[in-house]
């Protein structure tokens, strides 16, 4: 369950402060799909990053299964996000001296216990399911920009994450690999009863999820 009370987060530069999250309430049971929307800037990426523990808050509390996740040390954040997180970045955040394989096998090399060679058969699983068989040596400037999406989905699978987040997920794909994408991550949230949160700019995306909410100007409110 992830469950977020009261959370504020505000941006200082020298020369502006931006409350870009403003009080914002939000619940989501296990096995829940929901769409974010809302214009550029609103906040719907820094939503995203604080809920999975990548970013801090300024006041507020962030449950993850029961467990509040903004006072605890980076060490214990790490691990709960090895651990129950998978997430795809709006600009797919892909480390440029790794392959495609290499970048799919990352979330596991850091954090379990899998020998080598039983992570990356799963990678390459992770990236046929993408239709990415052939591109496993590519590195990401070798990648279109779909192809780097897709990559990016693949790892944020590899450790069968309980909270998905992805923000923007089809934003770079044609219809049918955006299809196949949200076929993949509805399977996920469905087949292993895990929470699914979807930034999206497309109606027809939203229109899968349980919820729709958007967010204004740094506040969230359910419905379009
Ligand atoms: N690290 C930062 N420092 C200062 N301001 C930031 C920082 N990150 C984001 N912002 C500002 O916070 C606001 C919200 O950004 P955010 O990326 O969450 O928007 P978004 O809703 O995801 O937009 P888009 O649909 O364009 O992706 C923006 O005005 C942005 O400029
Ligand atoms: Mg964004």
């Amino acid at each position: 369950m992830l469950k977020l009370v009261n959370v504020n987060k505000i941006y200082s530069t020298l020369e502006h402060t931006i409350h870009v999250l403003k009080n914002i309430n939000l619940s989501v049971e296990e096995g829940e799909f929901i769409a974010i929307m809302g214009p550029s800037g609103s906040g719907k990426s820094t939503l995203l990053g604080i809920s999975a523990g990548l970013d801090r808050i300024d006041s507020g509390l962030i449950y993850i299964d029961g467990q509040e996740i903004s006072l605890i040390s980076e060490d214990e954040l790490c691990s709960i996000r090895a651990q129950k997180i998978g997430f795809i970045f709006q600009n797919f955040q892909l480390i440029k001296t790794l392959n495609a394989l290499e970048n799919v096998c990352l979330p596991l090399v850091i954090s379990s216990d899998f020998k080598e060679s039983e992570i990356r058969s799963k990678a390459k699983l992770m990236l046929e399911k993408v239709s990415l068989e052939n591109r496993f040596t590519h590195f990401p400037s070798q990648l279109s920009g779909g192809e780097m999406q897709r990559v990016a989905i693949a790892r944020a699978f590899m450790n069968n994450p309980r909270i998905l987040f992805a923000d923007e997920p089809t934003g770079n794909l044609d219809s049918k690999n955006g299809d196949t994408v949200m076929k993949m991550l509805s399977d996920l949230n469905k087949s292993t009863n895990s929470i699914l949160i979807i930034v999206t700019h497309d109606p027809k995306i939203a229109r899968y999820a349980d919820k729709i909410y958007t967010m204004r100007d740094g506040e969230l409110s359910q419905g379009r």
